[in-house]
């Protein structure tokens, strides 16, 4: 009853050419895909050139972070209401990239979901232990903390529009993927801990992605696992053929 959702997260990489060539292949790569939501998230610079070679394709395009308010003294801030008025609908929030390298925190992730929700945006909200945290038999601990955090103050209607992307911090760039068992694990577990916090819809239809190292060899193992709704896709997101292979799996 969930529909799969793959996502390709493009980082800093690719300015407005290389983002619109890429945009382009996949409107044609993609256009047999049958029953998968796609998004990708450029780089806020490249959003613009990418929105109308993907209009009317069904690829949604977002944006890679948001501030928590829409307008103001914010130098260098990207804003929900613009990102939407521009034509994105989804934002990532609390990649774990914006965690270790730009201090954000739970709390900052929970006003950003809010933000973006208020908006029109739909977020994909990123959680995931580091290796440290793993090792020491935390890492479902460290999820739950980070999804209770991120959902605070939401309703549960509000929460199956979002989407959680499970993303150990040790796999992602790293071309260590998580095993389908681990992965499985955490899923199941993310989704156990939403059946006991809200009303069972809530858990049944939220939708949770896996990322970090995710390629055209791993995906179908991985996305065959009940739990794991589609992926997040960094690196492989930035050629057609491993993308597509994703999407396919
Ligand atoms: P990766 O990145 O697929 O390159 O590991 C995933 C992500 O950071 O979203």
């Amino acid at each position: 009853m969930r529909r799969r959702f793959v996502a390709g997260n493009w980082k800093l990489n690719l300015g407005p050419a290389q983002a619109a060539a890429l945009a382009e292949a996949l409107r044609t790569g993609l256009a047999d895909r049958g029953d998968v939501d796609v998004a990708v998230f450029p780089t806020a610079l490249s959003i613009a050139a990418v929105l109308p070679i993907l209009q009317g394709s069904g690829i949604e395009v977002g944006v890679q972070d948001i501030h928590s308010a829409d307008a103001g003294a914010f130098t260098g801030a990207n804003s929900p209401a613009i990102a939407r008025e521009a034509g994105c609908t989804r934002t990532l929030i609390g990649h774990s990239e914006r965690r270790q390298i730009f201090g954000e925190t739970d709390a900052s992730v929970n006003k950003k979901v809010r933000a973006a929700l208020a908006a029109g945006l739909l977020p994909i909200v990123c959680i995931g232990e580091t290796l440290a945290e793993r090792d020491a038999g935390q890492a479902e601990a460290v999820v739950h903390r980070q999804v209770a955090a991120a959902l605070e103050g939401l309703t549960a209607d509000q929460i199956p529009g979002l989407t959680l992307a499970y993303e150990p911090v040790w796999a992602i760039g790293t071309g260590r993927t998580a095993t389908p068992e681990q992965a499985q694990d955490v899923h199941a577990s993310i989704r156990g801990w939403l059946r006991a916090h809200y009303p069972s819809f809530v858990a049944d239809e939220t939708r949770i992605q896996y990322g970090g190292s995710v390629n055209a060899k791993n995906a179908s193992q991985l996305l065959s696992c009940p739990d794991i709704d589609g992926a997040l896709v960094g690196g492989a997101s930035l050629k057609l053929d491993d993308f597509r292979a994703i999407v396919v799996a």
